[in-house]
C-alpha cells in the first residue's frame, strides 16, 4: 500500500496577514475554493484508478499536525467528506525530521511497512494527472526499497530550497519517465553557491516530497541522528488515541532535537553513498506539472489566473490603471488606481502593502510582532 503522510505542521509566516499563527496557510483556500490542506488530500484521488496494474492501495492520508490545529484538519477533512488514517498531534512542532518519524511509526501499526508519500500540506500542482504519474513511478521504486525525491527545474538562485545534484540515468524501461540517481543534496545554500548551482545545469530545486518505505525511513534517521529517533521512540510509547486524534507523551516530544528530513537525513544519505557507504539508494525523478510552494505572496500571484492587465483580485477588489498587482479584500473594498507589481492584503486587524520583489521579506512583520509578545 501507499500510505500518504501530509505533514501539516508549519506556520507559513511569510503569507501575513491571512496566514496566522493560529490559522496557517495550509488551512485556507487560497488557490480554488479549498483550502491547501484540502487540495493536498484530493490530488491523489485517482491514483489507483489511472495505475491499475501496478496495485499501489492509496490509503486514506495520515496528518500531522500541531495539536492546536486538530479541529481545523478534522473539520476540513469532514466538510469533504473524507477521513484521515489518522491525525497525529504534535504538542510543540520539532520539524519534518521527528514528525516523519511519528508518521512512520504509526504507519507501521496500520500496515506492515508501507511506502510513505510524504506530501507538504502547503504545495499547489497544476497538472495532477501528471503528479499522480511520476508518484506511480516512485512508488515502484520506493517499493524496492529506495528514497526518491522529485526535483524541479530551477529558475532562480533561491535559498530557501534543497538543491539536488542529478546523476547518471537509471536504467529502467518500466517507469514512465526518466529517474536519475541522486548525486549530491545541499539544503538551503547560500546565494553565491545556489548561483554557481544554477549555472552548471547539475541540479534541481528539492520539492519537498519524498516516497519511501516506513522502515527505510527508520533504518535513516536512526543511523543519522539517533537521537531524534529514541527521542521520537519514546514518546511514541504512550501514545493515546481519542477518535481519530492519536496524542503522544508531550514531554517526551517537546525533548526531540528539532530538525528537517533535508539536514538530518538527505544531506548525510547523499554524503554517505558518495563515500560507498552501504545504504538504500537514493533516486531523483523530475517533476514538471506546475509546482509551487506558494511560500509568499508573489508565487501566489503567479498560481492565480490573472486578469489581462496581470492583475488577481479576491474579493471586494477594484482596479484602474494598475497592471500585475495581487489584491486580497477581505471586509473592506480595496481599490488600486496607477500601481503596478504590488501585494495589497486587507484583513480586519491587518493590512499589507507590500512590492512583489520584496514578498520574501514579509516574514520581518511576523518576527517583529512575535518579538512584541
Ligand atoms: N507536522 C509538522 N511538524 N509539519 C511541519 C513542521 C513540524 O514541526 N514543520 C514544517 N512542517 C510542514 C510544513 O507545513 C510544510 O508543509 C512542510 O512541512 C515543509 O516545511 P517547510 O518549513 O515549509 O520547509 P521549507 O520550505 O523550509 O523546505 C522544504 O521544502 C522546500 C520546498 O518547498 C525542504 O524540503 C527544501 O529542501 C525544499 O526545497
Ligand atoms: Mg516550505
Amino acid at each position: 500500500p501507499l500510505q500518504p503522510v501530509i505533514l501539516s505542521g508549519g506556520s507559513g509566516t511569510r503569507l501575513w496577514p491571512l496566514s496566522r499563527e493560529a490559522y496557517p496557510k495550509q488551512f485556507l483556500p487560497l488557490t480554488s475554493q479549498h483550502t491547501m490542506l484540502q487540495e493536498t488530500v484530493t490530488r491523489l484521488d485517482a491514483l489507483d484508478a489511472e495505475h491499475p496494474h501496478l496495485d499501489i492501495r492509496v490509503r486514506d492520508p495520515l496528518v500531522v499536525c500541531n495539536d492546536a490545529h486538530r479541529f481545523l484538519v478534522a473539520e476540513q477533512l469532514r466538510l469533504i467528506g473524507r477521513r484521515a488514517a489518522a491525525i497525529v498531534l504534535e504538542p510543540r512542532g520539532r520539524n519534518t525530521a521527528p514528525a516523519l518519524t511519528l508518521a512512520a511509526l504509526v504507519a507501521g501499526r496500520l500496515d506492515e511497512d508501507p511506502v510513505l508519500l510524504v506530501m507538504p500540506a502547503d504545495h499547489n500542482i497544476r497538472d495532477e494527472p501528471g503528479f499522480r504519474a511520476a508518484v506511480a513511478d516512485a512508488h515502484t521504486l520506493a517499493r524496492e526499497g529506495a528514497v526518491v525525491t522529485f526535483g524541479i527545474v530551477p529558475s532562480a538562485p533561491e535559498t530557501g530550497y534543497g538543491y539536488i545534484r542529478q546523476g547518471p540515468l537509471l536504467d529502467r524501461t518500466d517507469l514512465g519517465r526518466p529517474a536519475y540517481a541522486l548525486d549530491g543534496f545541499v539544503e538551503k545554500p547560500d546565494v553565491e553557491t545556489a548561483q554557481g548551482y544554477l549555472a552548471s545545469g547539475e541540479y534541481l530545486w528539492n520539492s519537498g516530497l519524498f516516497v519511501l518505505r516506513a522502515s527505510v525511513w527508520l533504518g535513516l534517521i536512526e543511523r543519522f541522528r539517533p537521537d531524534i529517533a529514541q527521542a521520537v521512540a519514546r514518546a511514541c510509547e504512550r501514545i493515546t488515541s481519542d477518535g481519530d486524534f492519536l496524542r503522544l507523551d508531550a514531554d517526551l516530544f517537546t525533548a526531540c532535537p528539532s530538525e528537517s528530513i533535508d539536514y538530518a537525513v538527505m544531506e548525510p544519505l547523499a554524503r554517505a553513498r558518495r563515500d560507498g557507504a552501504d545504504l538504500p539508494p537514493a533516486i531523483l525523478i523530475p517533476l514538471n506539472v506546475g509546482w509551487s510552494d506558494v511560500g509568499a505572496w508573489s508565487a501566489l500571484w503567479a498560481v492565480r489566473e490573472q486578469d489581462a492587465s496581470g492583475n488577481v483580485l479576491e474579493g471586494d477588489a477594484f482596479v484602474h490603471n494598475a497592471h500585475d498587482n495581487l489584491l486580497v479584500a477581505t471586509h473592506r473594498m480595496l481599490a488600486a488606481i496607477g500601481v503596478s507589481d504590488l501585494i495589497v492584503v486587507e484583513t480586519p486587524d491587518a493590512v499589507l502593502v507590500a512590492t512583489k520583489e520584496a514578498a520574501q521579506d514579509v516574514k520581518a512583520v511576523t518576527q517583529f510582532l512575535q518579538r512584541q509578545q
